[in-house]
Order: C-alpha cells, then sequence, then structure tokens
C-alpha cells in the first residue's frame, strides 16, 4: 500500500525560514503502523481496564474496605444495631452503673462535664458516631486525661456505657441515638 509519491520534493513554502526548507514525503510506514498500533491499543487497554478487569479506584476501594471489615470488625459487632452498639433499655441501664462507678469524676452525673467533656453537647472533640464513642473509651485519650478502658473494664462494659452515653446525648439533643455527624479530620 505504499503511497507512490515522488520523494524528496521540496515543499515550496514561501515562507521558508533561515534557509531551510521542507521535504513533502511520507511518513515511513514501519512509523505510522507504530501511532496506529498505539490508537488501537489504548481502545483494548481502556475497554480491559474499565470493564473486563474493572481496575478503577473504586472497585479497589470497595476490595480495600470489604478486606479492613473482615480483620478489623467493629466492636461488637453482631449484637445490636448495624455500628455495633446495644441500645436496648437493659443495656442503656446497665450503661449506666458503669458511668457512676468510673466516669462521673470527670464527666459529671449528668454527663455535663467537669475535668472531663460536657457529653450532652454536639461538640464532639473524637467523633459523635457510636463507633467513634465506643473507640474513644476503649481507647482513651491519655495524653488529655481520658483513660483507655477498654483493658480496664472490657468491650461488654464499654459498648454498655456508649450506650448510655449516646442515648442521654440523643435525649438532650432529641433525635436518633447514633444521627450524628462523623468526627472532624
Ligand atoms: C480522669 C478523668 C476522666 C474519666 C474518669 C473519664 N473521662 Fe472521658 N474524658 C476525659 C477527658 C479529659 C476527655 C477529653 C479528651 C480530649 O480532650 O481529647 C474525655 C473524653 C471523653 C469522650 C469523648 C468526648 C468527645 O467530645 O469526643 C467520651 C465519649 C468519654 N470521655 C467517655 C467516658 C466514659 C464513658 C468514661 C467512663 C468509663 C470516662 N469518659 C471516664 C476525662 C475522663
Amino acid at each position: 500500500m505504499r503511497r507512490k509519491v515522488e520523494r524528496d520534493q521540496i515543499l515550496g513554502h514561501e515562507d521558508e525560514a533561515d534557509g531551510i526548507q521542507e521535504y513533502d514525503n511520507p511518513l515511513p510506514d514501519w512509523w505510522l503502523g507504530l501511532f496506529w498500533l498505539t490508537i488501537i491499543w489504548s481502545f483494548a487497554y481502556l475497554v480491559h481496564y474499565h470493564f473486563i478487569a474493572d481496575r478503577s479506584p473504586e472497585a479497589a476501594l470497595a476490595q480495600e474496605l470489604a478486606e479492613a471489615q473482615e480483620r478489623w470488625p467493629a466492636p461488637g459487632e453482631g449484637e445490636g444495631t448495624e455500628a455495633g452498639l446495644t441500645l436496648t433499655a437493659e443495656a442503656v441501664a446497665e450503661g449506666e452503673g458503669v458511668f457512676q462507678t468510673y466516669c462521673v469524676a470527670c464527666h459529671g452525673a449528668d454527663l455535663m462535664g467537669g475535668i472531663g467533656p460536657n457529653l450532652l453537647d454536639d461538640e464532639w472533640i473524637h467523633g459523635g458516631r457510636p463507633e467513634d464513642v465506643i473507640n474513644t473509651i476503649t481507647n482513651g485519650v491519655p495524653d488529655k486525661g481520658m483513660v483507655p478502658w477498654g483493658p480496664v473494664i472490657g468491650p461488654e462494659q464499654v459498648n454498655r456505657v456508649a450506650a448510655y452515653v449516646i442515648s442521654k446525648n440523643a435525649e438532650a439533643l432529641g433525635r436518633e441515638p447514633g444521627a450524628v455527624p462523623p468526627p472532624p479530620e
């Protein structure tokens, strides 16, 4: 399919620059071949990447999240609500007992704070979602004087006292327990 052109014809621009002129030769076949090949390759790659292998970032993220979920299940998952919090009346009552024993000294019998912050307002330093509260209670904030309670009272009592804090907070703010914004980054 080689184009029949006489080679090495000067194009004859009017505007030659510095005495440099241009030949009107076709591109070499091997070069054109490569050019078309890259275009065809890019389409094949696109189809394979997005539709056949689905290596999109969204798919990769979903995959990683699923793996993380398996590896680090939310505390107490399987019992209670989606967030792993048991919000039954008994659980909350039990949580109140735990709170009276371990938490009033700093957060106050009315949960309105003292040494520790108010737990009834909408201001959460470490997030107010059930999993955030469970996490704060479990791991504490040792630098700021909040004890890591996980090792002291165990996951079950952490869950109960979190249920108590969250239901009291929701009650004070007049909303559904757990309907709170995620922590600030
Ligand atoms: C020795 C005092 C002390 C005790 C006892 C204590 N806390 Fe705290 N707690 C704090 C302090 C101080 C903070 C604030 C940490 C910070 O500024 O990051 C805090 C923070 C928290 C938070 C996070 C509040 C937010 O805004 O994100 C929760 C929830 C909490 N405590 C629950 C509890 C529970 C439940 C107990 C009992 C098991 C408890 N605390 C016992 C001092 C205490």
